[in-house]
C-alpha cells in the first residue's frame, strides 16, 4: 500500500513539525512529510524544514486578498505534492471552506489545552492563571472554528506549580506523543 502523504502547516518553532517529521523517519508513523507551509516568513520552523529535507513554502497571507485567495493557491500546490492529509502543528490561523471542503475530515489540529477549554492562542498561560491544577492536550478534526471540530485524542499532565516554561515544556512532550498516536489512527482510519 502506498504510504500517505502529509502536510504540516505551521507558524512558529515547529517542535510539532519535528516530532512528526522524526516518527516519520524512524517507522513509528508510516507516512512521509512531503510540504511544509509556514504562514509566518523567518518562522524557526522553516529551518528545521531545511535540516530535515522537508520541501517548505512560506507565505505572507497579506500578500493575498482573501483567505479564499491563499487557500485556493495552497489548493493548487497541496494537489500538486499528492497530499492526503493536512496536519496543523502551531497553524494560528482559521481554516476555510476552500481547505476544509477539499480535505473533509483529512485535517487535524494540536491544541495544548482539554478542549474545549482555553481555544486560542494562549492556552497554557490562560489555564494557568485560571488557577487549573490538570492540563491537557488534545488533537482533533479542524472545522471553520477556532480549535473546534470533532474531539480525536487527549492527554493530561497535573502541575500545580508557577513555572510556565516548566509547564510548556511538559506540555510539549505529551504533544510530541500524542500527535504520532492521532496521525497513525488518521491514516489507518481506525476511528
Ligand atoms: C503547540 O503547543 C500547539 O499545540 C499550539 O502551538 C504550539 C506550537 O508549538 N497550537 C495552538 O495553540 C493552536 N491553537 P511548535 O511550533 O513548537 O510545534
Amino acid at each position: 500500500m502506498k504510504k500517505a502523504r502529509l502536510a504540516v502547516f505551521a507558524s512558529g518553532s515547529g517542535s510539532n513539525y519535528q516530532a512528526i517529521v522524526e516518527a516519520c523517519i524512524d517507522g513509528r508513523i508510516d507516512a512521509d512529510v512531503v510540504l511544509l507551509v509556514c504562514d509566518k516568513p523567518g518562522a524557526k520552523v522553516l529551518e528545521r524544514a531545511e535540516k530535515f529535507g522537508t520541501k517548505s513554502f512560506a507565505f505572507n497571507p497579506k500578500d493575498y486578498e482573501s483567505r479564499e485567495a491563499y487557500e485556493t493557491m495552497l489548493a493548487t500546490m497541496l494537489d500538486d505534492h499528492k497530499v492526503d492529509y493536512i496536519c496543523l502543528a502551531g497553524y494560528m490561523r482559521i481554516v476555510g471552506k476552500v481547505l476544509l471542503s477539499r480535505f473533509e475530515q483529512r485535517i487535524i489540529n494540536i491544541h495544548p489545552s482539554l478542549l474545549p477549554s482555553f481555544k486560542g492562542a494562549h492556552a497554557i498561560q490562560d489555564a494557568m492563571e485560571f488557577g487549573v491544577k490538570v492540563f491537557g492536550v488534545t488533537t482533533h478534526f479542524v472545522d471553520e472554528t477556532l480549535d473546534g471540530g470533532r474531539i480525536i485524542d487527549q492527554g493530561a499532565v497535573a502541575y500545580e506549580g508557577n513555572d510556565i516554561e516548566e509547564l510548556t515544556t511538559m506540555i510539549h512532550n505529551i504533544e510530541h506523543k500524542l500527535y504520532v498516536k492521532t496521525i497513525n489512527k488518521l491514516i489507518n482510519k481506525r476511528f
